[in-house]
């Protein structure tokens, strides 16, 4: 028989395990699944086998940590990534990819369609399917959960109806890779509480982290981290290390009221260890080998960066148009910060580089300064001059 075949983007969870068998069912098409890893603690040769049990007709695991972090997660550092002055996009950043992948899958098997698992009240949909259709134009959507208006109860029923294994009996919905884990769902919908303890697999509760403080330092080259501690490793390594770190010291735990991009307000609470003390880190030295002009651009730049991103357009032309202004600046961005971790708290103690425009000579108070304080007073006057006029023009008005 000839029928249609559609790639699914597959997580191994319950939204895209039921679609397994809706999507023969209801739209009528063959499935394969595309796997993408972008550091999930996940077994993947288990989700991959389970695709099989529920009868796809191929299914696909893509390893693409390396490519995540080279190219989206190294982005984000450059960009000073924060939706929302809280948020490091990590969720965001992984869809363009994935869609990317699923893609791929789809011409290699010469498929029709393409299906995720999303439902239509969140960012990812728009992320997968801007991404998919910029790619691919010709290729069909599929978007079940939303189409079929599917809740988790009525898929919990169709799961078990199905015989599809229920894996955990997670009381949230979670959305994992190396830069960041998002926690929804549950009791975290409720605004006023505080999210348990249990919504957290990353992190210890900052009350429970070491009595002591830890020391570290990172080293930059080009804006990226390039050593931890004095020891050289690949940016993924330094995530994954840094992860572990941060997270024992109660460290990126986030809760904010977000705006998504289909116009909802939503309590989000995330968990990014390493992100949170690497954002950190990076922009104290962006600040100190930039002049205060640079300085006060560039947050322009990576907060529309950063939108872009959030918003789904990551194959927008300005997102690599923004990227150009981003890297130039960070082309100087080389050298240490020291960071102490301690209960939760991420706190920059030190930094130096061979680009910095910190001169102890200009700026210190002691005797054998450079600084020529005489210029002071002709440049107050000017500096001045129009508030100046502005008081006498509402005095005498
Ligand atoms: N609010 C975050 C974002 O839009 C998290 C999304 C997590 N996705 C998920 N399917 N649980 O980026």
């Amino acid at each position: 028989m000839d029928s249609k075949l559609c790639v699914l983007l597959y997580s191994g969870g319950l939204d895209t395990s039921c679609m397994i068998k809706f999507i023969p069912e209801k739209y009528g098409y063959e499935v394969c699944t595309a796997t993408v890893d972008v550091g999930q603690k996940k077994d993947f040769e288990g989700i991959r086998q389970k695709a099989l049990d529920l009868g796809v007709k191929e299914a696909h695991l893509i390893d693409a940590k390396e490519e995540f972090v080279a190219n989206y997660v190294a982005k984000a550092i450059k960009a000073n990534a924060l939706y929302e002055g809280e948020y490091p996009v990590s969720s965001a950043l992984s869809r363009p990819l994935m869609a990317k992948w699923g893609v791929e899958v789809a011409k290699k098997a010469g498929a029709d369609a393409i299906a995720h698992g999303c439902s239509g009240k969140g960012n990812d949909q728009v992320r997968f399917e801007v991404t998919i259709s910029c790619l691919s134009p010709d290729l069909k959507i599929i978007a079940p959960v939303r189409e079929l208006g599917l809740t988790r109860d009525v898929e919990m029923e169709y799961a078990k109806k199905h015989g599809i294994p229920l894996a955990s009996k997670s009381k949230y919905s979670i959305d994992e890779n190396l830069w960041g884990r998002s926690i929804e769902c549950g009791v975290l919908e409720c605004m006023d509480k505080e999210p348990p303890t249990d919504a957290f697999a990353w992190i210890v509760p900052p009350e429970e982290a070491p009595d002591e403080p830890e020391r570290i330092t990172l080293e930059f080259g080009g804006g990226i981290p390039v050593a931890l501690d004095g020891k050289k490793m690949s940016l993924l390594e330094l995530i994954v290390k840094l992860n572990d770190i941060a997270g024992k010291h109660g460290i990126g735990i986030i809760d904010h009221m977000e705006d998504r991009v289909v116009g909802l307000k939503s309590r989000e609470v995330y968990e990014c260890p390493a992100a949170t003390v690497i954002l950190r880190a990076h922009k104290d030295l962006e600040k100190l080998v930039s002049t205060r002009h640079e300085n006060a651009f560039k947050p322009i730049v990576d907060q529309k960066w950063t939108e872009l991103v959030y918003t789904g357009l990551w194959v927008d032309p300005l997102r690599e148009d923004l990227e150009k202004f981003i890297d130039s600046v960070n082309d100087k961005v080389s050298g240490t910060v020291n960071v102490k971790l301690y209960k939760g708290s991420a706190t920059v103690i030190g930094r130096d580089s061979p680009n910095a425009l910190y001169d102890v000579k200009l700026a210190t108070y002691e005797k054998a300064q450079t600084f020529d304080q005489s210029a002071s007073e002709g440049f107050i006057k000017l500096w001045g001059l129009q508030s100046k006029v502005a008081g006498r023009v509402k005095r005498e008005g």
